[in-house]
């Protein structure tokens, strides 16, 4: 019985993405065309896509930037977006999980603001649907910044600089909470990766990678089974997994989607995180427990973390010996790091410059 649930489970996946490579079809990557799980593809990331009510225009993009970057959407004016969210720390922070006002720890690690413009869901668990939807729930969130959001408007309805910049991005006074998130929407679907080593080897630049780099992509998309879950040009699959990490605190696990669906199936499944630019964001996973990117390869070489009962199907044991590890590892860090100026060399804007 558990045996034709497994055998199922790996039908529907491969059957979803076989469906999802049809709408985004890839050129196959390595010079030798290792493809072990059927239609699996990483590759380029494709434009990004601006929802019809929130067209991306320059003035919004800057406007959704300063606010990113202002600690005073916060209750006491000292955390903004970039405080969990700092664009020197790979969009993240440095962990475990993120200190909100009052050096209050939250319980997941925060994930990088880097192409969540290309998640399908946001959150860990994934709650909200949109990046504007996300952008107004930590600004409540008693433990990021602490604020309410009548009175997070009413800071930026005092602004005089920032009740002339909203009224001339989206044409009406007072600011509203929505113009807030679609701003700093705005901004954030400009962090986005076209151009690391792994992209220019993908379009035909085969001495993009080194050797080593090129034998950590093809056991990634083969004898490791990464791409089964980490696939297409955001290197995740959307959907969410359990690989058995250890919860923060023992003995008080975290039941991740089940939170959204109700579903038991869920109870400790997490987003799959986009590998991109992932070097630089250490600690990992939704707990910030594993330090370096080896761990997490260790890890997933034991076939994850300890018994559970939702331990998803694709955990099994890897085999990889110790040059594969470090392939795997150096395919992930360095040919997976990007040079795009809009991710790798944004500045915060200092408080000075910020609309007064
Ligand atoms: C105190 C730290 C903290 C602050 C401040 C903060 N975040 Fe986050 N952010 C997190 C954590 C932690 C999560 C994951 C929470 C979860 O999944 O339950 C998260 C999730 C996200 C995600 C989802 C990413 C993904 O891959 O699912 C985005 C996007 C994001 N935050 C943007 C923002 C923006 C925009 C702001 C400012 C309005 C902000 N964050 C403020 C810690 C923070
Ligand atoms: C069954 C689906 C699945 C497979 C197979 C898989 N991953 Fe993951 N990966 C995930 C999920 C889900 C997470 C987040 C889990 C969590 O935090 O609880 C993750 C997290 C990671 C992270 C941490 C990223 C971060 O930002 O914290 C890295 C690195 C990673 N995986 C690399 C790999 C590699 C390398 C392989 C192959 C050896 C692999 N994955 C195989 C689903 C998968």
């Amino acid at each position: 019985m558990q045996r034709s649930l497994f055998f199922l489970v790996i039908l529907g996946s491969a059957l979803l993405v076989a469906l999802a490579w049809a709408e985004n079809p890839q050129v196959p990557i390595t010079e030798s065309g290792v493809v072990a799980h059927g239609p699996v593809r990483v590759g380029n990331l494709p434009p990004v896509i601006a929802p019809a009510d929130n067209p991306q225009t320059s003035a919004k993009i800057l406007l959704g930037k300063k606010v990113y970057f202002d600690t005073r959407l916060s209750k006491d004016n000292t955390v903004s977006c970039a405080t969990c969210h700092d664009p020197s720390k790979g969009w993240s922070d440095s962990g475990p999980t993120s200190k909100g006002i009052n050096s209050q720890m939250g319980g997941r690690r925060s994930p990088p603001v880097v192409n969540a413009a290309h998640s399908r869901l946001q959150f860990w668990d994934g709650r909200a649907p949109t990046l504007e939807e996300q952008a107004k729930g930590p600004i409540q969130n008693p433990i990021e910044m602490g604020n309410t959001h009548d009175a997070m408007l009413r800071t930026l309805n005092d602004i005089p600089g920032y009740v002339t910049e909203f009224k001339s991005v989206f044409g009406t006074s007072p600011i509203t909470v929505d113009q807030v998130a679609q701003a700093i929407a705005a901004f954030e679907r400009t962090v986005v990766t076209t151009d690391s080593p792994f992209d220019r080897f993908v379009q035909g630049d085969v001495s993009a990678l080194t050797p080593l780099e090129k034998q950590g992509l093809e056991i990634f998309n083969g004898k490791g089974h990464c791409s089964a879950c980490h696939w297409g040009g955001q290197l995740s699959d959307g959907r969410f997994h359990n690989l058995g990490v250890e919860p923060i605190e023992p003995g008080k696990p975290d039941e991740g989607r089940r939170a959204v669906t109700k579903s038991e199936r869920d109870f400790g499944a997490f987003k799959t995180p986009t590998i991109r630019d992932v070097a630089a964001r250490a600690p990992y996973l939704h707990t910030g427990k594993e330090q370096t990117l080896e761990d997490v390869v260790r890890l997933y070489n034991r076939g994850g973390g300890p018994e559970d009962a939702n331990l998803d199907p694709m955990m099994l044991p890897l085999g990889l010996s110790e040059t594969e590890i470090k392939a795997l590892v150096a395919f992930m860090t360095r040919a997976m790091t990007s040079t795009n100026p809009e991710v790798a060399d944004v500045k915060p804007i200092p408080a000075a410059e910020l609309p007064k």
